[in-house]
């Protein structure tokens, strides 16, 4: 199986997809725990010039070229030939935050978002969980972590909410994929919603 974790900026789902590929691999099924933008060599070097900088370094369409290059390196070098041996993929993040970041948030781009994805992806999750927060709670969350990888968050807390509208009206359009994880409450309470979603 190949599942995805969305959701806005500290939502928890790096932490979340993390507990779930421990738990898969517990439980004796090969998972490997990936994320995007990155997840294979040059995905990473790619991602360095996504995630630092400021909020307006690349237009919106240059950014989805970025952002789907590196996916495509991420495909071809890492999900496709795991997929092919037989283990699961967890990762953190993929083509539903082009949806509705390049797509919708940054720009009203989701046509090219979507042809780009046909040309050059062609692949979708099995299973998707957005981890769903309010936007104020997440940013404490993502402000308290620090770092370099801020380019995204600085652009505010406006930004974040139409990201969190975006991804509620992708879960809309997909509800065969898509499930919607309340992000409230403690780590293992949102591991738990988690796991029975995907049982
Ligand atoms: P994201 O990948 O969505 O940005 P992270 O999983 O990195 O989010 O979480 C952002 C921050 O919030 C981290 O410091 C993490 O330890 C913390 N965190 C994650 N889940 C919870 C939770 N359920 N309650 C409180 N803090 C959390
Ligand atoms: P990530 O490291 O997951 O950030 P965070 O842990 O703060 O959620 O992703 C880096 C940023 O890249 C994040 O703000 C979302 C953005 N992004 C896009 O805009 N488009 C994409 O296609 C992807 C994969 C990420």
């Amino acid at each position: 199986m190949f599942i995805s974790f969305e959701g806005i900026d500290g939502s928890g789902k790096s932490t979340q997809a993390r507990r779930l590929a421990q738990a898969l691999n517990a439980r004796g099924t090969e998972t490997l725990l990936t994320r995007e933008p990155g997840g294979s060599a040059g995905a990473e070097e790619i991602r360095r010039l996504l995630v630092e900088g400021g909020g307006e370094r690349w237009s919106p369409e240059t950014e989805l070229l970025l952002f789907t290059a590196a996916r495509r390196d991420h495909v071809e070098r890492l999900i496709r030939p795991a997929l092919e041996r037989g283990a699961w993929i967890v990762t953190d993040r993929f083509a539903d935050s082009s949806r509705v970041y390049q797509g919708l948030a940054r720009a009203d781009l989701r046509q090219l978002v979507e042809e780009l994805h046909r040309l050059t992806i062609g692949i979708e999750p099995d299973r998707t969980f957005i981890i769903d927060i309010d936007p104020a709670v997440a940013l404490a969350r993502g402000q308290a972590r620090g770092g370099a990888e801020d380019r995204f968050e600085t652009l505010g807390l406006g930004f974040q909410q139409k990201l969190r509208a975006g991804f509620l009206a992708l879960a809309a359009e997909a509800p065969g994929r898509i499930r919607v994880i309340d992000g409230r409450g403690s780590e293992d309470e949102v591991a738990a919603r988690v796991l029975a979603a995907l049982t």
